[in-house]
């Protein structure tokens, strides 16, 4: 066993160190590191309470104030020496601080507890993602926004099944996304509001009997509140858990959309070309530009829900209130929160870049007799007749198109008078993609007009 001496931070009442094995599972330096700046903003917010509360001097609170700062500057220039120790960043910035400003270092930790340090720091943190997460979703929003005012009236084939269904348009399919990445940003901004309460000052779980004031902490930080039970605020990681699984959620549309634009990049598609920027190329077939952005981002999914799921396991049965198992919250959030920004960024790029391939969507818009249910409807609503009825002549020109191996126009009038006597020429009029996306005018339908109208509406929601 290591015969170290104990813990300088907690070790008064152990005569030996930790072993090496115990000391390695126990840190957690290596990765929550990463909220240091946010460790040192909730100390500062602290001491300032205590000298104004009186449980410290303004002395003591100055040099608090003062030697939190220069070990801030430490961080950010890399010459702060972690020590794996210390365990975690808040006895990092507390020893340290201790070593640059002596004595009144150790008042600091008054009225407090790394429960509710720890609790405080990690909301930040997180509090920070949401904003930077709401940010890339906007700009992921105004990059789809203006693919599909371009795009507005250029038709392509709807699908259900991955089987041609309808013609659509290219802005309508753009403003699909829109309304599935608005739904994650409205989720970001709900997740955000409600965690926006603070932890500090509910110490180790019970509160203190310091006469601290939390409210003041509370506002120092750009919380709306502190949180209303102490026993609740170190043991809640509900912040953590809406953000994964708000991520998770907005990673599954990421990786739909992905799927949809390896799709259409492939050679059989011809519906995009993506940039160059945002491809790479084979080293073997020289012919190739891969959608690697789109493939990965459709693989981040699995990473992001898989720190949900471990979260989510790890919280479960844990009683109340704080317990170590909670220290393993941070490496699923962080990576999580990294490979989303990236997917964000790496998605809006994409879209931003890409071009559609409007003859190719055309053509493909055309064939497959996409138009079938236009025609269908005519039946209904020139002839009268009733719509099962119609389905079920329409379904008898679509074989016989098959049959003579051309498009559902391609027939002629004879064609379609053997099937139903009735029909007229003023048909070939609904026959055309153009027309039929045209004539989709129903609230939130396909037709062009339908879709600036959502352009517009989007565009003033996000101003
Ligand atoms: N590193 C710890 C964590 O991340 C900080 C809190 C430790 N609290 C304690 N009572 N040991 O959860």
């Amino acid at each position: 066993m290591t015969d170290k001496t104990s813990n300088q931070m907690w070790g008064g009442r152990f005569a030996a160190g930790p072993d090496a094995i115990m000391e390695a599972i126990n840190a957690s330096i290596g990765f929550d590191k990463r909220m240091a700046a946010q460790d040192i903003a909730g100390s500062r917010a602290h001491a300032a309470m205590l000298a104004a509360t009186g449980v410290i001097s303004d002395n003591d609170a100055e040099a608090i104030r003062e030697g939190l700062l220069t070990v801030l500057s430490e961080i950010d220039s890399g010459t702060f020496q972690f020590s794996t120790a210390l365990e975690d960043i808040h006895m990092n910035v507390e020893a340290r601080l201790k070593e640059v400003i002596g004595e009144p270092a150790g008042r600091l930790h008054t009225g407090r507890s790394r429960n509710d340090q720890v609790a405080t720091d990690f909301k930040l943190w997180v509090r920070d993602q949401f904003d930077a997460a709401e940010a890339g979703l906007i700009a992921l929003i105004n990059a789809l926004l203006s693919q599909a005012e371009a795009g507005a009236a250029w038709v392509m084939p709807g699908f259900t099944h991955l089987q041609t269904a309808q013609p659509v348009t290219w802005g309508h399919h753009m403003m699909a996304y829109v309304e599935m990445f608005g739904r994650d940003l409205s989720r970001v901004r709900d997740a955000r509001a409600r965690m926006n309460e603070a932890p500090l000052g509910a110490a180790a779980l019970a509160g203190t009997s310091f006469p601290i004031d939390r409210h003041m902490t509370a506002e120092a930080l750009g919380f709306d509140r502190p949180a209303a039970n102490s026993l609740d605020a170190v043991s809640d990681r509900d912040f953590a858990l809406e953000f994964l699984s708000t991520a998770s959620i907005c990673a599954v549309h990421l990786s739909r959309f992905a799927e949809e634009l390896v799709i259409w990049s492939s050679a059989q598609f011809r519906f995009v070309t993506l940039s160059d920027r945002f491809s790479t190329g084979s080293s073997i077939m020289p012919q190739k530009k891969n959608p690697d952005a789109a493939e990965l981002i459709r693989a981040k999914v699995g990473r992001i829900y898989g720190a949900n799921t471990a979260l989510m396991m790890v919280m479960k049965g844990l009683p109340l209130a704080y317990s170590k198992d909670m220290q393993e919250d941070k490496e699923q959030v962080f990576d999580a929160a990294d490979n989303w920004m990236l997917a964000l960024a790496a998605m809006e790029g994409m879209v931003k870049d890409m071009t559609a391939n409007r003859e190719s969507l055309a053509a493909a818009a055309g064939s497959g007799f996409s138009t079938a249910t236009d025609l269908a409807d005519w039946l209904v609503r020139v002839l009268g007749l009733p719509f099962r009825d119609a389905h079920h002549i329409t379904g008898s020109l679509v074989a016989m198109a098959e049959s003579k191996d051309c498009d559902l126009p391609d027939l002629t009038l004879a064609d379609m008078q053997s099937v139903h006597g009735d029909i007229t020429d003023d048909v070939f009029g609904v026959l055309g993609v153009d027309n039929s996306v045209n004539s989709r005018m129903s609230y939130g339908g396909t037709a062009p007009k339908q879709v600036r109208a959502q352009v517009e509406r989007w565009k003033a929601t996000l101003s």
